[in-house]
């Protein structure tokens, strides 16, 4: 049985290196995790949602063109994500070339790849369901299908975060043991009973919306309180003195995880 992952039974390690390894290597690409790898980091966070014929994969933008050769390479429409095109298109793509010509030809990533690569170096993962809008629901539960799927038997399970409460219930409803944290870029009216209606075992807040009277709200509550996207040192002080519990950061070559 994998281990239970609460609040007070936290396996995770507190330095988590944002899509893989923040912008020194295309996002959310296997390159990327290679990298935050080599920069010393254990677990990872990454974006996931779902091609036009369910599978995840990971990708943080609605539409393709920032981070791939879509426009080029695909017919006619190519600015949705997941209503529109199968992996099987998705998978001739380059993810890389965006970025510098060091990665040209790097893939998409499948969600089962990422795994892969996770379970065999004893990497911890974030996965952030980022749904196509409109289908928040299906991807919460999917995503949490294939992810109970791939880390079966695993020590340590990966971490479900979302924005949006739909996706985390689709997640919940569907394999209700795996670890759910609940995203914020506002603290909006209802956030901590929405957290912990959810079954969380986190919120993961925008940085700058924690002090020393959210963080006690959240931990009061048994929740760990985790902040996105850190990356200067001072921001980074402040919520270790605060006491809270996780940092995702895209400056893997300035934040020493050990
Ligand atoms: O999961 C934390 C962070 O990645 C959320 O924001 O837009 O970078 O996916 P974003
Ligand atoms: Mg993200």
């Amino acid at each position: 049985m994998p281990l239970e992952v609460t609040a007070k039974h936290w396996p995770y390690p507190f330095w988590i290196a944002h899509r893989g390894a923040g912008r020194l290597a295309p996002e959310n690409t296997l390159a990327a995790f290679r990298l935050g790898a080599q920069h010393g980091y254990r677990m990872f966070e990454c974006d996931a949602k779902l091609s036009a014929d369910g599978v995840p994969f990971l990708m943080h933008d609605a539409t393709l063109t920032r981070t791939t050769d879509a426009r080029a390479r695909l017919a006619a429409n190519t600015s949705a994500v997941g209503g529109e095109h199968a992996w099987s298109e998705l998978s001739q793509l380059d993810a890389g070339s965006w970025h510098s010509r060091a990665y040209a030809g790097e893939p998409l990533l499948t969600l089962d790849n990422a795994a892969r690569f996770c379970r065999a170096n004893g990497h911890a993962l974030n996965i952030e369901i980022k749904p196509t809008p409109g289908t928040e629901r299906h991807t919460g539960e999917v995503v949490a299908a294939h992810a109970a799927r791939l880390w079966q038997g695993a020590d340590l399970p990966p971490l479900l975060s979302s924005f949006s409460r739909e996706a985390l219930e689709g997640a919940r409803d569907a394999v209700p043991g795996l670890p759910r944290g609940l995203l914020l870029d506002t603290l909006w009216a209802g956030w901590l009973e929405s957290a912990r209606a959810l079954g969380c075992v986190a919120v993961v807040c925008n940085h700058a919306l924690w002090d020393a009277s959210s963080v006690a709200l959240a931990q009061g509550a048994g929740l760990r309180a985790l902040s996105y996207t850190v990356n200067d040192e001072w921001a980074a002080q402040r919520l270790i003195a605060l006491g809270t519990d996780g940092i995702i950061t895209d400056r893997v070559d300035l934040f020493s995880p050990s």
